[in-house]
């Protein structure tokens, strides 16, 4: 049996081509990913740049011999490869469970193709059933957190490790509130709404970004999902 995420990483592997600028991902999936394109480099000699949407992704990335540029060095990127934690309608996503949204954010926004990658259990209805990450400034964050629960009861500060009374910090120095909704109606207008808050500087809904999303299946095979819901199997 083969494992569902290598499976989806190495098919969007494929749309990378030579002399091509790319994002690469953060999580366990886009890690497959980068290794996939690491062992493309050395067997084919393929030429890429890439751009980290976190420092982890960053150092296996130089491990596996991809050379790294600063996304300031470039104007777009011509595709990025990316994980998420939940896949909603119209290709809406749920993204952050590693907690590197804003910056994977800032890299798909810059992007002229996002490819997402993962695994059938992404794809659980119904939408917003997975926490949605929301980045914050940890200057009176406690304040920010209750105009979050605005929206929802529970809103979690994530801790730096399971139990630890310590909050996890981002690569860029923030917070991370976990808001469990439930559900989801409309991802576009909460986006909307929560960026609204001063204190929030980004939310893990990715909404209009990808451009087509890969489910890979321990069979090997890969169902693609475009925005407008047409499945090719
Ligand atoms: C990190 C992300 C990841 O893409 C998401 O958490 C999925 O991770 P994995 O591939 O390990 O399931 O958004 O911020």
């Amino acid at each position: 049996l083969l494992d569902p995420k290598q499976v989806a990483a190495r098919k969007a592997v494929k749309a990378v081509k030579d002399g091509m600028t790319i994002g690469i991902g953060t999580g366990s999936t886009a890690a497959f990913a980068i290794q996939a394109i690491g062992e493309r480099i050395k067997s084919e000699g393929l030429h890429v740049r890439a751009v980290a949407t976190s420092s982890r992704s960053r150092e296996m990335a130089a491990e596996w011999g991809i050379p790294l540029i600063d996304l300031c060095e470039v104007e777009a990127l011509d595709l990025t490869i990316d994980g998420a934690d939940q896949v909603g309608p119209n290709l809406s996503l749920i993204k952050g469970g590693g907690g590197a949204l804003l910056r994977e954010k800032i890299v798909a926004q810059a992007s002229r193709e996002l490819i997402i990658i993962c695994d059938e259990t992404k794809r659980h209805t119904p939408f917003g059933q997975h926490p949605l990450p929301v980045a914050v400034v940890p200057f009176g964050h406690t304040l920010t957190r209750r105009r979050l629960e605005r929206f929802c009861q529970k809103v979690l500060l994530r801790p730096k490790a399971p139990d630890s009374p310590e909050p996890y910090l981002t690569d860029d120095g923030l917070y991370i509130y976990d808001m469990h909704m439930e559900a989801i109606a409309d991802p576009p207008q909460l986006e909307q709404r929560l960026k609204q808050i001063v204190g929030v500087v980004e939310v893990g809904l990715f909404n209009g970004l990808a451009s087509r999303v890969l489910f890979g299946f321990h069979d090997g095979h890969v169902e693609e999902l475009l925005p407008d819901h047409s499945a090719h199997l």
